[in-house]
């Protein structure tokens, strides 16, 4: 079987991957619904965060049961860091493409939409094994990510809430219950995108205003 497989929190890796599909004819699976699953060729497709994979993703790229494998993760433009090579040591089918894509920061209101490029998918259904080079990440990049990030940005419940437990149920870390946010929340922002009600506020750091005001890295990196 072939599958595009996406993790995704403000919409845009899963707007990448379901682009993907559509053009490989391949199925569509969000991690969580392609567990035990044997797969011929995949593509994963998956946002970076603190400049490397999403945590809840290490216990995924572990238990893959693929033969051969495409990364693909989209960044805010800050620093993709060095996330495909962190997550090709995990995997145990062969990596046969990579690439990381600019997208929209899930803290920014405004970005562009992006694509796969065609050299992927023709690398796709011609594979052979590939290595992906490590990366440098900024110092400090990989220490305490999540308390990092709930120290930038903030989430409030405001009174639309009408505790219908969506919020709960889609939490990647299982950091909300009974309507409270624990300590497990790393602010990927999933509640707040997916909320039908609009009820969760965010409130950004001043330091972190700051951060997002500066140029953006645009760099689509591919290995094939
Ligand atoms: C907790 C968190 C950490 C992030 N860290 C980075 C980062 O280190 N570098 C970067 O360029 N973008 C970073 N981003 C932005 C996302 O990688 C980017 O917006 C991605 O496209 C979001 O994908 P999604 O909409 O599928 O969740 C971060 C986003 C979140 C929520």
């Amino acid at each position: 079987m072939n599958a595009v497989i996406y993790f995704s929190c403000s919409g845009q890796s899963k707007a990448v991957a379901e682009d993907l599909a559509k053009r490989l004819g391949y199925d569509l699976y969000e991690t969580g619904n392609a567990e035990g699953m044997i797969f011929e060729s995949v593509a994963i497709v998956f946002p970076i965060h603190c400049q490397s994979y999403p945590t809840p993703m290490k216990s995924f790229f572990k238990a893959l049961n693929a033969k051969h494998v495409t990364l693909i993760a989209t960044y805010g433009r800050e620093h993709c860091g060095n996330a495909l090579y962190e997550a090709a040591k995990l995997i145990k089918g062969d990596v046969i493409a990579g690439a990381y894509l600019p997208a929209k920061h899930t803290y920014c209101e405004t970005g562009d939409t992006v694509f796969v490029p065609e050299e992927i998918i023709c690398k796709m259904l011609a594979p052979t094994p590939i290595k992906i080079p490590k990366l440098k990440k900024t110092p400090f990049a990989g220490l305490l990510p999540s308390a990092r990030s709930r120290m930038i940005i903030s989430i409030k419940k405001t009174e639309n809430c009408v505790s219908c437990g969506i919020c709960g149920g889609l939490c990647p870390t299982g950091a909300i219950e009974n309507g409270k946010i624990s300590t497990k929340c790393i602010r990927c922002l999933k509640c707040v995108s997916n909320c039908p009600q609009k009820a969760l506020a965010v409130k950004k750091s001043r330091i972190l205003r700051q951060y997002l005001r500066k140029p953006r890295f645009e760099k689509t990196i591919i290995y094939k």
